[in-house]
């Protein structure tokens, strides 16, 4: 039977060594709330990624929904439609109306040129997310946030270990979040985590995950139940011991990309941005369909017919969903540079493991479909 090859793969830790910590945490029968490997997790997580603090949570979306409880925005929030839908859905579940604003080619990120326009006098926050791994345009974005005296969280699920100049760029903006599901870069199967500047944030932050308690009998705000339990936490530490071979790996498949399907016309590529300490989070593509002679969506067929599933990571745009696309900031011509993208975009399999023979096959595809445009017989 063929080998289906999905967009991505999980890391998971040895499993000796982590049969190993299941047995301490049998017997110290201590499963969650800030338990020994909780604590020790997340000090080794903020050393690892060189941030002041960080607080643990249950999954990403959650970390996202408190992030906007922390720092109390309400009103209108300006973000971006291409992204995963967690972004938009935790400013709904924080009653708060999203302003969907365009974003810019490079990297497809929020685009600052187009940030002002957007800010009315409800706007509290700037919600922007550091798509595929790669920094939005962080300087601007504080400077527009400085002028109207709004926040910005950033939505860093991408971004694990990125850092630029040397400086990681989960110490941007007022807040930050990651996600540390199944699929990222880095996984506690599911899992995240919200990272601020000063301890007053970080203890306001973990009586917010803990139900707002602060003491046995004292409850300071009405928080939810967002903590990471003792055994994700015992496997994420664990997992900090691989991160780096594994971005490396990731970093040759990145490459290889690049080298096999860099002379096809009509497939392109996100810059490359010198400046970073990359995660290669993601590999994706865009097809230009006039140029390459078939559609995206044909690409992404034909590929799974040879059992290789590419994803189409951001399509549709979050403004697209019935929730959303009745907004005023979801009209097509205010996004159009999000609508291209999103119509052309293929994220092609990414993962330490992924043998580099698959990229051949990728490349072979592609080149034989881009053959048939120009009339020759084609044998698949
Ligand atoms: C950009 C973005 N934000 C938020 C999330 C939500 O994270 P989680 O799945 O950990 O809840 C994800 C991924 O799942 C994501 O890709």
């Amino acid at each position: 039977m063929k080998k289906e090859i999905f967009v991505t793969q999980p890391v998971l830790p040895d499993l000796e060594e982590f049969t190993e910590l299941l047995k301490d945490i049998w017997e110290r029968k201590w499963l969650t709330n800030n338990g020994k490997y909780h604590q020790d997790f997340e000090k080794a997580l903020a050393d690892y990624l060189g941030v002041p603090y960080i607080s643990l949570f249950s999954n990403g979306t959650l970390a996202l929904i408190s992030a906007l409880q922390v720092l109390n925005i309400t009103g209108e929030v300006i973000t971006t439609p291409y992204s995963f839908v967690a972004t938009t859905h935790a400013l709904w579940w924080n009653n708060i109306k999203p302003v969907f604003v365009d974003i810019e080619p490079d990297f497809c990120n929020l685009d600052p040129q187009k940030i002002e326009a957007a800010i009315t006098p409800k706007t509290t926050a700037i919600l922007p997310v550091h798509v595929y791994g790669n920094p939005c345009d962080m300087d601007k974005i504080q400077e527009i946030a400085d002028r109207y005296g709004l926040k910005v969280i950033y939505d860093a699920a991408h971004a694990f270990g990125v850092k630029q100049n040397g400086q990681s760029i989960l110490n941007f903006g007022d807040l930050s979040i990651l996600s540390f599901h199944a699929t990222k870069v880095f996984n506690t199967i599911e899992g995240g985590a919200i990272v601020c500047h000063d301890e007053k944030t970080k203890q306001r932050i973990d009586y917010l995950k803990n139900f707002g308690f602060a003491g046995e009998t004292e409850v300071v705000a009405p928080g939810i139940n967002a903590k990471m339990n003792e055994i994700q936490a015992a496997y994420g530490l664990l997992q900090l011991k691989t991160i780096d071979k594994n971005i490396e790996a990731r970093k040759l498949i990145d490459n290889s990309y690049r080298e096999k399907l860099g002379n096809i016309r009509g497939i392109h590529f996100l810059s490359e941005n010198k400046s970073l300490d990359y995660n290669y989070a993601y590999f994706p593509v865009f097809i230009n369909e006039e140029e390459f002679g078939i559609s995206r969506d044909e690409v992404y067929t034909e590929l799974n017919e040879q059992g290789i599933h590419g994803r189409r990571y951001f399509y549709p745009l979050i403004s697209q969903f019935p929730t959303y696309r009745g907004l005023d900031s979801a009209s097509s011509e205010k996004l159009f540079v999000a609508e291209k993208m999103a119509k052309e975009v293929l994220c092609l399999p990414i993962y330490p493991e992924l043998d580099l023979e698959v990229i051949n096959t990728i490349a072979e595809l592609l080149k034989k479909l881009e053959r048939n445009l120009n009339g020759n017989i084609v044998s698949k």
